[in-house]
């Protein structure tokens, strides 16, 4: 039988997306897919970028009322690791050859943690220039708010790419989420300061979020395209019953995870040429959730590099995956579901989306 092939008007209207976003039939779902992956291979190949990622600290200044590494969550031991720590962590990233570390952690301003930052920028590119990589390995920096002077220390360093979401684009649904003390408008001045610095940005939000409608999610992707973003990083809320979001309804998981990789194929349909990740709380809610992202058009994977013994501490909502095994271990189980689903993975490179090729090319001419 031949499947529907689906109609897409270009470029894309809010509409088209509330609509397939809105898609609950199983035929329906498999030719949204198959049209985002169709445009992922043509724009971008087949190549699946790794990138390492190393969960610094989970002490943190902020009280988000979704996150489990809030500032008010006193269940937690917090930890944050030392310089060795992190060297040793991006030098086994880069002798796997995954080309990208990405340095997570709760969000700080103070001069110790900058510094901590910095230092780790310096000691990683230092240590991981060779023949593969001569620029060393590329590093993602995603620690949240920091003035325009930090980002640019930051910058300076030889960090390249900086990932802060948005949460929700939608600036009443981000009040009811975050203690006053923390604006969307802020939010989103740090993304356009961070492209003005020169990083390669990326956003992304929660999905299935209490009170989010589809509108809301389609107007996310509005703002990724209004924003001109270069990566996106999204997944599933998952409720944490330490938090003040964690005891209010929001959609169940089938619905959290089908309308997750939706967001990942109509975010794909919607900007061809950025690289979208399949997230860790995909895997949250069904142990083939990354293999799943990657399905419906993601082109990132986020190994987890994190020192075992911490793993647990860094516990942003509950049924986090990987919390033993090794990152040896990881590697290999990943590598096979790739292989599997006809990619293959982008060793030694940074991996930088066509987005951002073409804005370079656009920049300077
Ligand atoms: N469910 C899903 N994602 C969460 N994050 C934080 N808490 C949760 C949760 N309960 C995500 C946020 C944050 C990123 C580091 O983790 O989107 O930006």
């Amino acid at each position: 039988m031949m499947r529907n092939r689906l109609v897409i008007s270009k470029p894309m209207s809010s509409e088209d997306r509330v609509s397939l976003l809105s898609t609950t039939d199983p035929e329906e779902v498999e030719s949204v897919r198959l049209s985002a992956v169709e445009v992922l291979l043509k724009t971008c190949g087949p190549e699946v970028y790794y990138r390492g990622l190393i969960e610094l600290s989970n002490i943190c200044s902020r009280d988000c009322f979704y996150c489990g590494i809030r500032r008010s969550n006193l269940d937690l031991k917090r930890y944050c690791l030392n310089d060795k720590d992190i060297a040793t962590a991006a030098l086994w990233c880069a002798g796997q050859g995954y080309g990208s570390v990405v340095l997570q952690s709760g969000e700080r301003c103070d001069d110790a943690f900058i510094g901590l930052i910095v230092r780790a920028i310096h000691r990683i590119k230092a240590e991981t220039r060779c023949g593969a990589l001569p620029d060393g390995l590329g590093i993602t920096l995603c620690v949240g708010e920091q003035s325009r002077e930090t980002y640019q220390r930051f910058f300076d360093a030889g960090a390249h790419r900086y990932l802060l979401r948005i949460e929700t684009a939608n600036p009443d649904l981000f009040a009811r989420i975050h203690p006053k003390e923390q604006s969307f408008e802020t939010r989103r001045d740090c993304l356009r300061i961070l492209r003005d610095v020169g990083f390669q940005t990326g956003t992304g939000i929660m999905i299935g979020i209490p009170g989010q409608t589809i509108e809301d999610l389609a107007g996310d992707i509005d703002f990724f395209i209004d924003e001109d973003v270069d990566m996106i990083g999204m997944g599933p809320f998952i409720p944490h019953a330490s938090t003040p979001l964690g005891s209010l309804p929001c959609p169940g998981k089938d619905r959290r995870m089908l309308l997750s990789l939706l967001m990942i194929a109509v975010t794909r349909l919607s900007i061809p040429d950025i690289n979208i990740a399949a997230t860790t709380a995909l895997e949250a809610l069904d142990t083939a959730g990354r293999e799943q992202g990657l399905n419906f058009g993601a082109n990132v994977l986020m190994p987890l590099l994190t020192p075992v013994k911490v793993r647990r501490d860094y516990l942003l909502y509950p049924g986090k995956p990987c919390l033993s095994e090794s990152s040896a271990a990881f590697r290999a189980r990943l590598e096979e579901s790739v292989l599997k689903m006809g990619r293959k993975i982008g060793y030694n490179q940074w991996g930088d989306s066509p987005h951002v090729l073409k804005r370079r090319v656009a920049d300077s001419g």
